[in-house]
């Protein structure tokens, strides 16, 4: 692994030396945007991306009108596609009156061929366009992308490579951290497009994974979230065996380590050994995130779910039963190819007894080459009907479990300083006394705190009184 590294490190240097001598010729900054789309993991592939821009000698700024942009995409549902299409139109703008400007696609779309042939028939000013498999080649075919007088730069790998972990890594937050445990999947939901995209699953090596978290500790984080498509299913396929409830207890053991969080967790594979893992942790956090997608037994056989509605109500009131504090959160897909009025009702029923703090719920989006692209779809009328009724159930349901906790003190993580830009009317009352801000914090069950503090409290873990719900948070005060 490390040779790939190695490779990716001499590539950086060559990068450096070529964008301090483009910033000396413009007599400013080289500025450099990364635009993120989709789920946590695309999330942490940005701060690899980041870092390695950092390195090179950008600017880093949020403003696309930079001298270099790259969208890491998602392409679970065509809205998320259809969204960078536009953006990359309002891209074209800037370069036209910017020549100096690169643009860049990465991520999960362009792992689809018909991406590619339209980016290359509709959209030819994209400079580089590469996928999930050789993200860690970035530096390299950035390099490149300058060296070339002009078009598209285009490296797609149909198959997953080596794991390469070892390159710079810029965080967003100092305190807490994503860490790569495994990557893919192999599950094929007939709906879903991972597979297809993100490759087989493979696990990294549990020495790895623990080495990179004590590193994180010693650099200041707190808090740590693994991450993978399928968490249950780490270890499957790595010699020696371990499974995931025993990566957690290793984890558990880094001190200094405060606060522990997964995703995704697939019910079909969820242990007892898991729930009790859980239940004895001092840090993995009181929160599951454990999609059901349908409550109803047709439907979960036809998306290939590996599960009944009975098995997942039994692992729900187990987890209720074991861990009375869970926050249990899900998501849900309404419209799924064939879905009647009747299968809708036995999902509101599962979000009826589970009571969810709170779910995603999602329209079904075909997804081409995948199984149930080619089924019969749902009329669209009857799927807003049923999504507003999902979706009345799961907010109704999702209010009362938050609630419940008003008037006690728990433990919150400071993450940001409110700036007041969104925070909610109700917020501005408490109206922070002098020299103080508006902080949001987050409980171990997930739930959102806003409260009064100081500023360089962000990164530590604070005993808030849970004053008043408003639906989905809380506002606060700290305990003295
Ligand atoms: N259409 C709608 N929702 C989908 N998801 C995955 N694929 C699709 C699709 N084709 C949802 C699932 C998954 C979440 C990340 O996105 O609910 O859990
Ligand atoms: Fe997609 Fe199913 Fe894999 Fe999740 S488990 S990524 S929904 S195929």
């Amino acid at each position: 692994m490390e040779e790939f590294a190695e490779r990716q490190y001499e590539y950086i240097d060559k990068l450096r030396e070529m964008i301090a001598q483009r910033s000396a010729d413009l007599g400013r900054a080289m500025t450099a945007c990364v635009v993120t789309f989709g789920c946590q993991m695309n999330a942490r592939d940005s701060e690899k991306l980041t870092g390695i821009l950092r390195e090179a000698g950008f600017v880093m700024t949020e403003d696309e009108n930079a001298d270099f942009v790259i969208y890491n995409t998602c392409t679970i549902r065509d809205n998320a596609n259809q969204k960078v299409y536009g953006r990359l139109g309002v891209l074209n703008g800037y370069k036209k009156k910017n020549p100096q400007m690169k643009i860049a696609m990465c991520g999960c779309m362009p792992q689809e061929e018909k991406v590619i042939a339209k980016l290359k028939e509709s959209y030819p000013f994209v400079d580089l366009v590469f996928g999930t498999h050789n993200l860690y080649r970035f530096a390299e075919l950035l390099y490149e992308t300058y060296q070339r007088p002009k078009g598209m730069l285009v490296e797609i790998w149909q198959k997953e490579g080596e794991i390469v972990e070892e390159l710079p890594v810029e965080r967003k937050y100092s305190f807490k951290s994503g860490i790569n445990i495994m990557f893919g999947c192999n599950n094929f939901c007939t709906y879903c497009i991972v597979p297809y995209v993100r490759g087989r699953e493979r696990s990294r090596d549990p020495r790895e994974i623990l080495q990179e978290i004590e590193r994180l500790v010693q650099d200041g984080v707190v808090e740590i979230m693994l991450l993978g498509q399928n968490v249950n299913s780490y270890g499957k396929n790595l010699e020696g065996g371990i499974s995931f409830a025993e990566l957690l207890r290793e984890v558990e053991k880094v001190e200094g380590l405060k606060r522990i969080r997964f995703m995704t967790s697939h019910p079909k594979d969820l242990s007892d050994e898991l729930i009790r893992v859980m239940k004895e942790s001092k840090k993995i956090c009181r929160h599951l995130h454990l999609p059901l997608q349908s409550g109803s037994n047709r439907i979960l056989k036809a998306m290939n779910r590996g599960y009944t509605k009975e098995r997942y109500l039994e692992v729900a009131e187990k987890l209720r039963r074991e861990i009375p504090d869970i926050a249990i959160t899900t998501d849900i897909i309404v419209g799924f190819p064939g879905e009647t009025p009747e299968d809708v009702q036995e999902t509101i029923d599962v979000i009826r007894k589970v009571q969810y703090d709170n779910a995603f719920t999602f329209i079904y989006s075909p997804r081409t080459g995948t199984p149930a692209a080619s089924m019969e779809q749902v009329p669209e009328e009857q799927v807003h009907r049923e999504f507003d009724l999902v979706l009345k159930c799961v907010q109704d349901t999702a209010r009362a479990q938050v609630g419940r906790y008003e008037g006690q003190v728990m433990e919150a993580l400071v993450e940001e300083v409110n700036d007041g830009g969104n925070a909610p009317e109700a917020l501005k009352e408490l109206s922070a006394s002098e020299g103080e801000v508006l902080l949001t914090g987050r409980l171990s069950n997930n739930t959102i705190v806003h409260f009064p503090g100081r500023a360089d409290q962000v990164g530590s873990l604070i005993m808030v009184r849970l004053k008043e719900c408003h639906g989905f948070y809380y506002l606060g005060n700290q305990e003295e």
